[in-house]
């Protein structure tokens, strides 16, 4: 056998938050990721109907990871029916997976203000005038109304159903590829407000 056959060194940080933040960082410099914040967020209506779509990873610390949204479209509605979700981020050129899995709650108005005012104008009207998930007749009646709105002069302003979710980890999952299937996956649960951590076979 090659000397070098296990890649994989055992050690890890004791805290989810530090390695997250770690292979965020790194996939942030990645020059062949062009979008690193991009992630998929699975939900499940109250009925057990699971959906997942991308969504951009707007901000995260120890708090969580947050995303913001139109709140009446169908995921907005599954995490009023059922306040949990799941995130996966992959990042091919570094052969890295992770899943986040946790509860699910909306962030302060403020909060959502100041992102949305961050956001360019052209945006800002775009989440007004979108009823995101709604049916839609014909694309061109999104554009006689976004451009019905710039008509009529309109200050942009954060509608109340447009906003941020924070989704407060309970689980993470940290995969890194390895030679012939020999992944390395840790598993990080919170169990009595401590992480605990745990190997899992690929
Ligand atoms: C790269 C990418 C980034 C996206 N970012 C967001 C986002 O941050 N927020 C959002 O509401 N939708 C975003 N979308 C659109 C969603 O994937 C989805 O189509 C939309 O939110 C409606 O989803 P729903 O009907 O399941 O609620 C993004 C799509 C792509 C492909």
């Amino acid at each position: 056998m090659q000397e070098n056959f296990f890649i994989h060194k055992e050690e890890h940080s004791s805290d989810p938050f530090e390695m997250f933040k770690q292979w965020f960082e790194e996939a942030k410099k990645t020059k062949d990721i062009k979008d690193s914040t991009a992630f998929s967020l699975a939900t499940s209506s109250k009925g057990g109907r699971p959906s997942v779509r991308i969504v951009l990873l707007k901000n995260f610390d120890t708090n969580g990871l947050t995303f913001f949204t139109n709140g009446n479209s169908q995921k907005g509605k599954n995490l009023e029916q059922n306040p949990q979700a799941e995130a996966c981020f992959y990042w091919e050129p570094l052969g890295r997976q992770i899943r986040v899995y946790g509860k699910v709650e909306k962030v302060s108005d403020e909060e959502s203000d100041k992102y949305f005012a961050s956001r360019h104008i052209n945006s800002q009207i775009a989440a007004c005038v979108s009823k995101q998930s709604s049916e839609l007749q014909s694309y061109q009646t999104l554009k006689d109304e976004y451009l019905l709105f710039t008509k009529e002069n309109h200050v942009p302003k954060r509608p109340p159903h447009w906003h941020g979710f924070r989704i407060t980890p309970q689980e993470f999952e940290f995969w890194l590829d390895g030679p012939h299937r020999l992944h390395l996956r840790h598993k990080y649960k919170l169990v009595n407000n401590s992480w605990q951590h745990k190997f899992l076979y690929p």
